[in-house]
């Protein structure tokens, strides 16, 4: 049994859909399990750049099967454009994407009250996606949800969807939104819930008979462990279990059935939204990120915040999701670096701590301890090997791989499939069998 789950160990767009893109051959089933089209993940091929948002990165491989999980919130209009897309390059989905019945479903109500809460906090913004992930998340906690089944009786679910438009806008109203929910907008919705019948499937059954036939699978985490509702910086999160525990829950596998955790990890610190970041570069340098990272939003475009690794960041998400190892993602960024700093603690209040706060509010305030290492000033695009690197860009992985606790068994210098290197790691390599 072999089923791995891969999670984003800081913010987000740590690189996810680059290594479940190339990870994939090695599986049978690619399954999304949290989280919606709030995600971008990115997989390159040559001079073709996909970004898919609820579609599993397995997808660009046709023999793949897909699932979306029953923790996924789907949007039809959303899927049905990713599927049309693909659809423009020759990929077809039909007969390997599954989509769980007990996945809820973004209505555009979600859409409206995901914009008038944003909006109306003003500078205390989340800094959400902007797509309805939360109310629909919430609306799922609070048993008033759609899920997927419920389209397949068309009529009343119609007259379902309606209905629960108009409750949501009283309850918006009665807390000082005045939301104007344009009904017309239905009827692009309505085709859209048509196009993903075909595809619906109880995805908790189908599963667990393929991992009792044998089959491996490869669970895609959407968003960062620091993203995650309970293990994130909260309240600036998302509204899912973007941990490894998420993988059991969004997909109906019992937690004995998920045998390794690998992390995926930025070689420094990317967020996008609000929200505390105490190694944040609000300077020259943390431009230079974005710019040699290209470090901007995959779905929204905003720019990203940059600044260095944080290691007490990482630490803890090796230690909430029990990762195995860790694929090392845009060492090539750091190339042209002079110095780099690596945050190895925290001061708060004048004391040193090495662990994080577990509110937003003290970690705004703590005061980053820094250890400086020199560049290598040298590009390690295109390598291949690890010996090959050159040694100061080895020095910093060791320093990485020691601060948190966690072999490295990956290293990504580009965004290209063949720019990565396969480090001698022994669970990794089961992994790859
Ligand atoms: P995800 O959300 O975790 O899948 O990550 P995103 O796709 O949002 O963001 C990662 C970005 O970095 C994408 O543009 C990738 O093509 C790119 N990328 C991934 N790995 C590397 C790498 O090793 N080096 C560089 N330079 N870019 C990378
Ligand atoms: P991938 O899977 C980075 C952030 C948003 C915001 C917060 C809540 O590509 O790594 P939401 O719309 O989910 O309610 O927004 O979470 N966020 C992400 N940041 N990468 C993502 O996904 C994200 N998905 C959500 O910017 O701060
Ligand atoms: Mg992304």
């Amino acid at each position: 049994m072999r089923n791995i789950v891969v999670i984003g160990t800081q913010w987000g767009d740590e690189g996810k859909g680059k290594i479940v893109d190339l990870l994939t051959p090695h599986f049978s089933i690619v399954a999304r399990y949290q989280g919606g089209h709030n995600a971008g993940h990115t997989v390159v091929i040559g001079d073709k750049k996909f970004i898919l948002r609820l579609l599993p990165s397995g997808i660009l491989h046709p023999e793949t099967i897909c699932v979306i999980g029953n923790g996924v919130v789907v949007d039809p209009q959303a899927l049905q454009s990713e599927i049309a897309e693909l659809q423009t390059v020759g990929i077809s989905v039909t007969g390997r994407l599954w989509i769980s019945s007990r996945a809820h479903l973004i209505m555009p109500y979600h859409r409206a009250i995901d914009i008038a809460t944003e909006d109306a906090l003003g500078d205390e913004k989340v800094g959400t996606t902007r797509r309805g992930i939360g109310p629909t998340y919430e609306d799922k906690i609070s048993r008033r949800g759609l899920r997927v089944a419920d389209l397949l009786d068309k009529e009343s679910f119609r007259q379902k969807v309606l209905a629960h438009s108009n409750a949501a806008i009283k309850r918006l109203r009665t807390s000082g939104h005045n939301l104007s929910d344009d009904k017309d907008q239905y009827d692009s919705y309505f085709q859209a819930v048509e196009c993903l019948t075909g595809f619906i499937k109880d995805t908790t059954y189908f599963l667990n008979s393929a991992v009792k036939a044998g089959k491996n699978i490869l669970l895609e985490g959407a968003q960062g462990t620091m993203l995650d509702i309970d293990h994130g910086t909260y309240p600036y999160v998302t509204s899912s279990s973007a941990t490894a525990g998420g993988a059991a829950i969004g997909t109906g596998l019992g937690p004995n059935k998920i045998t390794g955790a690998l992390g995926i990890t930025k070689a420094y610190t990317t967020r996008v939204g609000s929200g505390p970041f105490p190694t944040e570069l609000n300077d020259e340098m943390g431009e230079h990120l974005r710019k040699q990272g290209n470090e901007f939003g995959a779905v929204t475009g905003r720019p990203r915040r940059t600044g260095w690794f944080d290691a007490l960041i990482v630490r803890y998400a090796v230690m909430v999701n029990g990762l195995g190892t860790i694929a090392l993602t845009k060492l090539d960024v750091l190339d042209q670096m002079p110095e780099i700093k690596v945050c190895i603690g925290y001061r708060l209040h004048g004391k040193e701590i090495n662990e994080l706060p577990s509110t937003a509010s003290a970690l705004e305030q703590v005061e980053p301890i820094y250890r400086t290492v020199k560049g290598w000033q040298e590009t390690t695009a295109h390598i291949k090997h690890y010996e090959k690197l050159p040694e100061k860009a080895r020095d910093y992985i060791k320093l990485i791989e020691d601060l948190v606790e966690c072999p490295i068994g990956m290293i990504s210098t580009g965004p290209e499939r063949d720019e990565t290197i396969f480090l001698p790691n022994q669970l990794m390599q089961g992994w790859l069998m």
